[in-house]
């Protein structure tokens, strides 16, 4: 395959950035993927978790000049990455109040990318926190979300960030509620419904979820035709004329389960 220019060079920006960095290697082509429109432009990058500051002049280098590049960490001695030109908040990703008050200073972003403490907790306070924040077009990009499967930080025990953000799909489907309202079951989790409701997609990849927030694009859906079938002319949908089930291998990653899934209208 070969390998676009945004990806051989932020591979590049890497090896070549000045201080440290330590990322997989995969990420690299999803991160061209995701962040590769905004190089050239004043956008505003945000990474959580600084550490040895390398992150941070490759996405300067990647990105260019005119972007607006802020380490966000909870070890104060980040600060000094503030000599090098970037905009570094000290603080607890952990704690809503930090995002409340860091965001109204940083003001609209592009990409936030969380690559900071790793525990569950904290990427679903830092990906809330960045929704309710979120004023335009924006990814909220959290890395390393195998950290949600290590007996190191399984003190979420159920409730880890994979295990959220699967659910937060579902919610994604409150905004088509109204399609079938005999049919479908109430949306009764409005809170959740309008918190997820600037999001666009989420993209899952091995170790990365990103969010893609879209905060005035989102309409509330509706059913249409091109043109309306006259009676005599609709075509019969054979949906329940085929087989009426399946045995199928779940996709669970610690055991092998063949289920027969049920089909047929209930
Ligand atoms: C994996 S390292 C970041 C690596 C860096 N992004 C890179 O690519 O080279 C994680 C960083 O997150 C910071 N961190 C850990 N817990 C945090 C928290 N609760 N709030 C903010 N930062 C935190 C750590 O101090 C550490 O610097």
């Amino acid at each position: 395959m070969p390998v676009s220019t945004d990806l051989a060079e932020l591979i590049d920006c890497f090896k070549s950035a000045p201080a440290p960095s330590y990322k997989v290697t995969n990420y690299f082509p999803i991160y061209a993927d995701l962040f590769g429109h905004l190089r050239g432009t004043a956008c505003t990058f945000v990474e959580t978790g600084v550490l040895n500051g390398g992150s941070l002049f490759m996405w300067r280098h990647w990105l260019g000049p005119k972007a607006r590049i802020i380490g966000v960490d909870l070890n104060p001695g980040a600060e000094k990455w503030q000599k090098a030109g970037f905009e570094i908040y000290i603080g607890d990703q952990g704690d809503p109040g930090f995002w409340r008050q860091t965001f109204e200073k940083i003001g609209t972003f592009d990409v936030l990318l969380d690559d900071g403490g790793h525990q569950s907790f904290q990427q679903i306070v830092t990906l809330t926190e960045a929704l309710r924040a979120a004023k335009t077009n924006c990814i909220v990009a959290v890395e390393d979300t195998i950290t949600s499967l290590m007996r190191e930080f399984s003190a979420h025990k159920d409730h880890s960030f994979l295990e959220y953000a699967k659910s937060s799909t579902d919610i994604l489907l409150a905004r088509m509620s109204h399609f079938f309202p005999n049919d479908f079951p109430a949306v009764r989790n409005q809170k959740m419904a309008e918190q997820f409701s600037k999001v666009e997609s989420v993209q899952f990849f091995a170790g990365l979820v990103a969010y893609k927030i879209r905060p005035h694009a989102i309409e509330r859906p509706s059913l249409v035709w091109n043109h309306q079938p006259a009676q005599d002319e609709a075509a019969k949908d054979f949906r329940y004329n085929g087989v009426n089930g399946a045995q199928v291998d779940w996709p669970d990653l610690y055991t092998q389960k063949s289920l027969l899934i049920q089909g047929g209208k209930t």
